[in-house]
């Protein structure tokens, strides 16, 4: 299956890290769309690209392999979290650029088997990384009542509804694929066809979030930022939720070694929406380590 994955925001995140000289971190690699492009813009910069998804990692390794061939490109199965330890077998202290781009690829979405998507019937996984055990059927299958409804109301900020959907997924257990999931949802929640976006899109969002534990990850990783970054060095972070973008715009104002670019977050022009409606979502934060 040959996939596709068009990198978000690639013109404005080309403007404020694009002419990196040095070590560029991508701590979420996937498919090189991003990694690619600061590769052919600036010749000076050596791009460190790091995913937790075997299947991502092959396809980039495949596409960018001119540049890792020219040794200007390294890739390696790791979560962000452990960018330190990545870097310093590199001999590597401190780099010049980090981009995170974070949520879910298309290629992650579109492979029904991965279990990300609830337009497509898969078994309900949800793993970015397929060596972790934590998979989404245990979520569905196994938290408790309170566990669940916590989870979908602050993960999925399901805030109304969130107690009656763990009810009626505690009661239709065992709940095996995403299909089944997504009938159990049509029946839990009130007026699902009022609402802007598919009815389960924020308790799928939920879900993996705490299967992926992606929010303390985020935070994990960027209190280190600061000691990773050289002084000039730039962060830039693509957030597809307002958890994520908070999380991001509060370390960003609180944290005094990094000066923030982007008063307000980047978006999208509509030209980009248009070709590429996953874009929609996406917000992009800049800041300087100082
Ligand atoms: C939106 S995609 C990135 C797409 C990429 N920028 C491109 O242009 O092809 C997000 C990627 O982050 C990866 N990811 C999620 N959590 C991660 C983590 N903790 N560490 C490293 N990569 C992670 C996912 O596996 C996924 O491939």
């Amino acid at each position: 299956m040959s996939v596709i994955h068009v990198p978000v925001l690639v013109e404005e995140v080309l403007e404020y890290l694009g002419n990196t000289e040095g070590v560029f971190l991508d701590c979420t690699v996937g498919l090189g769309g991003h990694a690619e492009a600061i590769l052919n813009n600036c010749d000076r910069s050596f791009v460190v690209g790091l995913d937790v998804d075997e299947d991502a990692l092959s396809i980039a390794r495949e596409r960018l392999a001119r540049f890792i061939n020219e040794g200007r490109l390294k890739l390696f199965k790791s979560s962000y979290v452990e960018a330190r330890k990545v870097l310093n077998q590199l001999g590597i202290n401190r780099v010049d650029a980090i981009l995170m781009d974070l949520g879910v690829s298309s290629m992650q979405l579109e492979k029904a088997e991965r279990g990300f998507s609830f337009n497509r019937d898969g078994p309900l996984d949800m793993r970015m990384d397929k060596e972790q055990t934590l998979t989404a059927y245990e979520v569905v299958n196994s938290w408790d009542e309170e566990a669940l409804s916590r989870i979908i109301f602050e993960y999925g900020e399901e805030k109304r509804y969130s107690r009656r959907i763990a009810k009626y997924i505690v009661q239709s257990r065992p709940i095996e694929t995403t299909k089944q999931l997504v009938e159990v949802l049509a029946k839990a929640i009130p007026n699902k066809h009022g609402r802007k976006r598919h009815f389960a899109t924020k308790v799928f969002q939920a879900i993996r979030i705490a299967v992926n534990n992606e929010l303390d990850n985020l935070k994990r990783f960027l209190s280190d930022v600061p000691d990773l970054l050289n002084t000039g060095g730039r962060i830039g972070v693509i957030s597809f939720h307002s958890l994520e973008d908070r999380i991001v715009k509060e370390f960003f104002k609180k944290e005094s070694r990094l000066k923030q670019l982007t008063k307000k977050p980047i978006t999208p022009k509509e030209s980009e929406i248009e070709l590429n409606p996953r874009s929609r979502s996406a917000k992009l934060r800049v800041a300087e380590r100082v």
